[in-house]
């Protein structure tokens, strides 16, 4: 996140909402958005803080691995883009503190020099933090949430908090590569409910609504809603588990040139990978470190930390392929009894704990039947929540994408190399996950929280699968 790009005015994303279901939040009135929408700030401040108070101050300035930005970085970069887009351009105030936006400008540095930069300390950080939280909250009480496209249904604030949130993910990968004893704690999710669930569904084909024109909060990428014809393809139902990603481990897939792409076997020979990111083989059985937990793999819950190229692998192995992006989105919003896409698998209304393992209530997946009642219309379990899933599709811009509000949030990562991810994972808050939601990765990545499902093309007789 770069410029602030004052020419917001002129970007206007189409308002039509054929093919999809209205959105509630238009229906508020504004002094109930403005209590929403503060809320939904104070969730993402009260997770940012948890991340950063969770460890001592040695372990917020240094860097975890080379990956990510030391901690201290990712918490004074919210309040830089929190500063830039609530408190000077929404609410047109004087900046606080010009001289630091250059440090925190993600496209200057690059995560792997961020620890050399003379960033601001821990305490300097949390009080720069909240400084300007309390400048942007009196811009939500006061600015119009109305006309101009960046603060129409307080869309610019709904932008914030998800960037916040983003990056508290970010900050929870980051903990889960930190070394020592655990810091962070949370309950178990719910055990699996949904038994002898079918290996697979069938989605039938026909066009449904993809993207969306209605949703306030969704980002550039997502819009606009336009038609996308889907074959008819098979689903499984679940992700995939860590029994059966075991079983091509322990057939040797890894060494077997035959499942992989050419860039995937050269990836995995260059960093030598025979398991998932945090998997260890001992006496006999698989383990696996979490948050600073030495524990057996678990056999029912998604498999986690595998790249693009391993879940590509995978599928090959099982006679599969992974899903395209606009078959995803189908199984996940499509209700063939309407002929509408829907703003979750399980309908419209936003997740409750009983639909979905989001907002780092658990900090683990949920086993494979945990959420029956979260299932789509079409009968696929837990696409939303748990794994983020990769799709084989390359991030693109959708037929009539406009850039907004600059074009350093989506636009300039358009391209073939990265691989679109679909869903949320067990750290993804809510309101930064949907069903049009689209996050992007290099195809090697392994420290984000994402897993997969396979999908396939149907065969004569498969009618009844
Ligand atoms: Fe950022």
């Amino acid at each position: 996140m770069t410029s602030v790009d004052r020419d917001v005015e002129t970007a206007t994303p189409r308002e039509t909402a054929e093919g999809e279901t209205p959105h509630p939040l238009r229906e508020l009135s504004e002094q109930d958005l403005r209590a929403h929408t503060a809320e939904v700030l104070e969730r993402a401040r009260r997770r940012s803080v948890e991340l950063t108070d969770a460890v001592d101050d040695d372990d917020l300035v240094k860097q975890h691995s080379k990956l990510m930005s030391p901690l201290v970085w990712d918490l004074a970069h919210i309040g830089s883009q929190e500063e830039l887009w609530l408190v000077r351009d929404v609410g047109g105030r004087d900046p606080l503190r010009p001289d630091i936006d250059d440090l925190y400008d993600a496209f200057q540095h690059p995560r792997a020099t961020r620890p050399s930069l003379p960033l601001l300390g821990p305490s300097e950080a949390r009080s720069y933090v909240a400084e300007v939280r309390d400048k942007a909250f009196d811009v939500l009480e006061r600015a119009p949430l109305r006309g101009r496209d960046l603060t129409r249904t307080a869309f610019a604030f709904g932008m914030i908090a998800q960037h916040e949130q983003q990056h508290d993910e970010t900050m929870l990968a980051t903990h889960q590569l930190r070394k020592g004893d655990p810091v962070l704690h949370a309950p178990a999710p719910p055990s699996a409910t949904a038994r002898d669930l079918p290996e697979e569904i069938v989605v039938p084909s026909g066009s449904f609504t993809m993207g969306t024109s209605v949703e306030p909060w969704a980002l550039d990428n997502e819009r606009p809603a336009h038609e996308v014809f889907v074959e008819a393809f098979a689903l499984d139902t679940t992700p995939v588990t860590n029994a059966r990603y075991a079983e091509f481990v322990d057939d040797g897939g890894y060494g077997d040139r035959r499942w992989w792409s050419e860039q995937g076997w050269s990836y995995r020979s260059e960093y030598g990978i025979t398991a998932p990111r945090f998997w260890r083989r001992e006496d006999g059985r698989w383990w696996r470190l979490r948050f600073g937990v030495y524990e057996p793999v678990p056999p029912d819950e998604p498999v986690v930390h595998v790249s693009y190229h391993e879940a590509e692998a995978f599928a090959a192995w099982a006679g599969k392929r992974l899903p395209t992006e606009a078959e995803w989105e189908k199984a996940a919003r499509y209700d063939p009894a309407t002929g509408r896409s829907r703003r979750y698998p399980w309908g419209d209304d936003d997740p409750t704990p009983e639909h979905a393992n989001l907002g780092q209530r658990h900090l683990r997946p949920a086993p494979v039947g945990a959420y029956p009642k979260g299932v789509s219309a079409v009968g696929a379990h837990q696409l939303v929540g748990d794994v983020w899933e990769w799709t084989s599709s390359d991030f693109t811009p959708y037929p009539g994408f406009v850039a907004f509000p600059y074009r350093e949030y989506s636009e300039v990562f358009f391209g073939p190399e990265y691989k679109v991810l679909r869903g949320g994972s067990f750290g993804s808050d809510p309101v930064a996950v949907r069903g049009t939601f689209r996050n992007w990765d290099y195809p090697i990545r392994r420290q984000i929280f994402a897993g997969f499902r396979c999908a396939r093309d149907l065969r004569p007789g498969d009618a009844g699968v």
